[in-house]
Formats: structure tokens, sequence, C-alpha cells
């Protein structure tokens, strides 16, 4: 297959929700849709969990749930879907966002009865922010929940994107009859459990088309009529390029545990998600179409294996083919590198790959080479931008619990810190090292693996901290000034960059009016 085919059978998404919204659900019903996996009936989510996501950390073993992203992939109608898992367990990590720049697309499922919560609305802001086309999936109908047009003013509202309804429901919980799809102008039977027949589709093109009522009942039939005139003077048709550009959202309605819903979710994905995105780097952008193979760096998992401190980079690829067995220039350290055992993930297997192309995303075995953002290439010097770090929510201030064990200690939290576990924040005033995560879980997590991998211990101890700012500013006495100012509040992060340290969102506000010509960026990007 030429190149340029195989580029344009790629999509890569994530799918991004709150948890128990049913994302590993929905997720496990594309992958049996692909054949990716096969099991019949209705499997326990967690099944999948524990099987097609990762299973490398001992501490994720040990919690039953998936601390770190994976990647699954499957085919369906001549296209290769990448699905790139996004954590929504309830302490999610850096992990999740940056995953997210590793997609062309994302899809939000929305739990019916719980509308918008507060972790999507985390992950959809820095989806507005890169202009991620987002498909919203409305599940759970089989369950009693929110009246769907107060639900899309919600998810206008609180996600702040413009949505249009590609599918509506003909009621819902008891009552849910199933629903309409208005793009194809078929009426999809709700047959709970996944059986669903081919008799269950019926098209109709016309509303006042009696088999309606036949179907679905006088009084349903009668309300979707008046609903679905509401849908088509309220909402704009649905244009493709629109979606492209972020600027607007196809909704459909579902119940992801009974299988119902989610073709007609997936058949529209893989007519309108886009194809591999160009991506910006601090030199050019770059496009997928380029014979030049280019990647990045967005995730890095450790610890497969404690006995060999051994770690799995994932690579986006941007550009190009990747070839197995290959030199390319690794353009931080400046030096070639070859991977003999590059790995592909489909569902539950992995395998080794000869090539890869743009959309793909590989592991690579690494041996602590790698830094999140780190580029590939064939020896143009890329610096891949939208990578960034984000600003934590929970610190802690670290400290040695055992002094024969400081090297170690030090070696430890340098390592988890280039993997993006966490932030490590080093005082200007006395050096002592803050440690600043997403969620508290994160906490747990680098004591248990400082201790299991690297033989150190630590403790902490609470810091008043609201958020961790990185400053900036063009007028060096300016910043002299801030600087000396506020020195208790100055730190370094792990690249010397300068940091401000706000004990609250009124202090940040105070330093921000007092010092009006210094720049508060809320990431390490800016
Ligand atoms: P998550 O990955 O977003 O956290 O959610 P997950 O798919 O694990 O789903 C959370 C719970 O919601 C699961 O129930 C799952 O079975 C249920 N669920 C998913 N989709 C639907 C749906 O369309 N309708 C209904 N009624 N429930 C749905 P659980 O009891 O927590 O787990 P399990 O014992 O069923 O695995």
């Amino acid at each position: 297959m030429s190149f340029k085919k195989q580029l344009d059978r790629r999509r890569t998404f994530g799918i991004i929700s709150h948890p128990d919204a049913g994302k590993t659900t929905l997720t496990e019903k594309l992958l049996l849709f692909g054949g990716a996996i096969q099991v019949a009936g209705a499997v326990k989510s967690n099944k999948i969990k524990r099987s097609a996501t990762s299973d490398f950390m001992e501490i994720e073993r040990q919690r039953g749930i998936s601390v770190a992203t994976s990647v699954m992939a499957f085919n369906y109608r001549n296209l290769k879907i990448n699905i790139l898992d996004t954590p929504g367990h309830q302490d999610f990590s850096e992990d999740t966002f940056r995953t997210l720049t590793a997609v062309d697309s994302v899809i939000v499922v929305i739990d019916v009865a719980k509308g918008v919560e507060t972790q999507t609305e985390k992950l959809v802001e820095v989806c507005r922010m890169r202009k991620t086309p987002i498909i919203v999936f409305i599940n759970k109908l089989d369950r009693e929940g929110k009246d769907a047009f107060d639900l899309l003013d919600e998810v206008e509202q609180k996600l702040n994107i413009n949505v249009r309804p590609l599918s509506w429901p003909i009621g819902m919980g008891q009552r849910f009859k199933g629903v309409y799809n208005l793009y194809e102008k078929k009426l999809i039977l709700f047959n709970p459990h996944g059986k669903q027949n081919e008799e269950d589709i019926i098209e109709i093109t016309d509303l006042n088309d009696p088999r309606l009522d036949q179907q679905v009942g006088k009084a349903a039939a009668d309300e979707l009529r008046e609903e679905v005139n509401m849908i088509e003077g309220v909402y704009p048709k649905l244009d493709r390029q629109d979606y492209l550009n972020g600027d607007i959202s196809p909704v459909f309605f579902g119940s992801a545990i009974n299988n119902f819903g989610v073709k007609e979710l997936l058949d529209c994905f893989v007519e309108i998600a886009p194809t591999p995105l160009p991506r910006t780097t601090e030199e050019r952008v770059v496009r997928p179409d380029e014979d030049q193979f280019a990647g990045f760096v967005f995730k890095i998992h450790a610890n497969m294996d404690p006995k060999h401190r051994d770690r799995i980079a994932f690579l986006r690829i941007c550009s190009g083919t990747f070839q197995r067995n290959t030199n390319y220039l690794h353009v931080r350290q400046n030096r070639k590198m070859k991977f003999s055992n590059p790995t592909s993930f489909m569902a539950s297997k992995k395998t080794v790959i000869e090539q890869a192309y743009p959309g793909d995303v590989i592991g690579l075995y690494d041996s602590g080479n790698f830094k999140i953002g780190d580029s590939l290439t064939e020896g143009e010097v890329l610096h891949f931008k939208g990578i960034p770090t984000f600003s934590p929510e929970q610190f802690r201030y670290v400290n040695n619990a055992d002094p024969l064990k400081s090297k170690q200690l030090a070696k430890g939290l340098q390592e988890l810190m280039d993997e993006g576990v966490a932030q490590l924040f080093t005082k200007e005033l006395n050096n002592r090292k803050i440690v600043g995560t997403v969620g508290a879980l994160q906490f747990e997590v680098i004591q248990y693996r400082l201790q299991h991998e690297y033989g150190a211990s630590c403790n902490y101890e609470p810091v008043n901290l609201h958020k961790a700012c990185w400053v900036s500013c063009d007028d060096p006495i300016a910043l002299k000034e801030f600087i000396s100012r506020r020195k208790r509040d100055i730190a370094r992060d792990k690249d010397d960059k300068l940091v401000f340290l706000a004990e609250s969102a009124w202090t940040l506000q105070m330093a921000q009016e007092n010092h009006p010509k210094v720049q508060f960026h809320f990431t390490s990007e800016f």
C-alpha cells in the first residue's frame, strides 16, 4: 500500500470523560466492531481495563486501576483507527492531558443523568485550546436522565462548545424506544443487551410517515416530530469544516453497555474525523505527507519489570515512515539511535512492527534516553511544540526519609519527573523541593516507585499553595524587582525555568496587579 494510502486510512483519537460515564465500555464496543477483540455479549467493563489497557506497572495491578495511558488500534471499513486511552479515574495525572497532544480528534462521553462533570470540563478546555475536533456521545439513555435539550444547553455552556445533534433520543430510561438518526434519516429501535437486528433499523425520510407511529406509539412519535422540528430550527446544519476547525461538535445519543448508538457514532466518526494533522515545531510546521520521518514522545511508561528499570516511550509519528532498525536522530541528545523492537498495539496484543505511519503511536523500549517532548527525526533539528507542562493543582514538600539514600532519591525524583509523573520545583530561598501533581494519587505513586525502583524513601509535608505559574518578562529590571520582592515564592522547575508559587488565587491576583510587566503562564509553553 502506498504511503499516501497509509496516511489517508489513519484516524487517531482519544475518548475523554469523567470517571464512570462509560469510556471503557464504549472503547470495548468500538474494539468489538473492529474485531480487535472477540468477546461475546456484555463483558464487564473492568475486564478490558485489566487486559487491554496497560498492565505494566505493579502499582496499577495492585490498585486495579490504570494509572497511565495506553494505546489500542483496530481496523474498521478499511481504516486504521488508533484510540489513545486517556485515564479518567478520580485521580488522573498529567498523562491524561498530555495524551491530548498526540490525538487528532476526541470523543467526549457524557452520562445522561450526571451531565457535564468536572474532569470533562478540564479536558475539553485543553482540546479547545488546541482546536481539537470533538464529537459528543451522550451515554446511558437506558436510564432516566436529564432532558435532552437541557443537556445540550449544559454542554454548550460548561464546555464552551457549539453542538449539533446528529441523532435524537425517543424517550429514555424505561420508556427508551431508540434514536432517530438525523443525518441518515433512519429510525433505530432500542433492544437491550446489544441484540440489534437488521429490522430494527428503518429508513424514515419523512417523519410524518405512519410507520413511525406504529413503531414507537403515537405519543412518542408526535414528541419526536416536535423536537426534530425544534432542532432543525435552532441548530445549524453540520458543516464538516466547522467540525474540523473545532467550531462545532456533533452529538450522538446511545447506550454503550447495550451497544446502542455506537455504530452510528463510529460510522459518522470514520466519515468526518480528520486524517493525521500537521504538527507545529519551533522551526516550522511538519506536514504528515512529508517523506522524511519525524515524531515526538508524549508519554513514558516505566517499570514494566521492576528488576530491569525498563521503560516504554510512546512516540507519535507526525510525518514520513518510521522503519525498524533504522538510524534516527535523537534531537535533544544529538545522537543517532535505532530501534530493534518498536512495538505497536492492537487491543491487548503487542507486536513488533517493521513500519509505522503518521497518526500511529509506537512504543520504543528505552533505558532512560527519552524525556517527554523529545523528537526523533531523520536528521533535521525539530522541536515539537504544544506538549506543555500544565500547572499542577496539588503540592507537597518532599523530604528525604533515609539520609543514606539521598543520591538514590535525587536520581529517582529526576527520572520520575522526566517521565512526567509529576513536577518538581526547587525554592530559590532555601532549596527545598516541592512536588506538584494534577491528582493526589500521584504522591503515593511517587513514594511507592521511589522505594521499589530506586530504594529511596521520602515523606511529604503539607504546603499551602494554589498554583505554580511560569513567569516571563521583557523588561529585565521589572523581572529583577519582581524576583527580589517575591523571593519566598520563587522557585525553579526541572528545566531551571522561573516559577511563581502562588499561595492563593488572591496572592496571584495581587502579584499580577503589582507587577503588570510580568506575565504569568499556566502552562510551561508560552
Ligand atoms: P469509565 O471507563 O468512564 O470509568 O466507565 P465504565 O465504562 O467503566 O462504566 C462505568 C459504569 O457504567 C459501569 O458499571 C458500566 O457497566 C456502566 N455503563 C456503561 N455504559 C452504560 C450504559 O449505556 N447504560 C448503563 N445503564 N450503564 C452503563 P459498573 O457497575 O461500575 O461496572 P460493571 O460492574 O458493570 O463493570
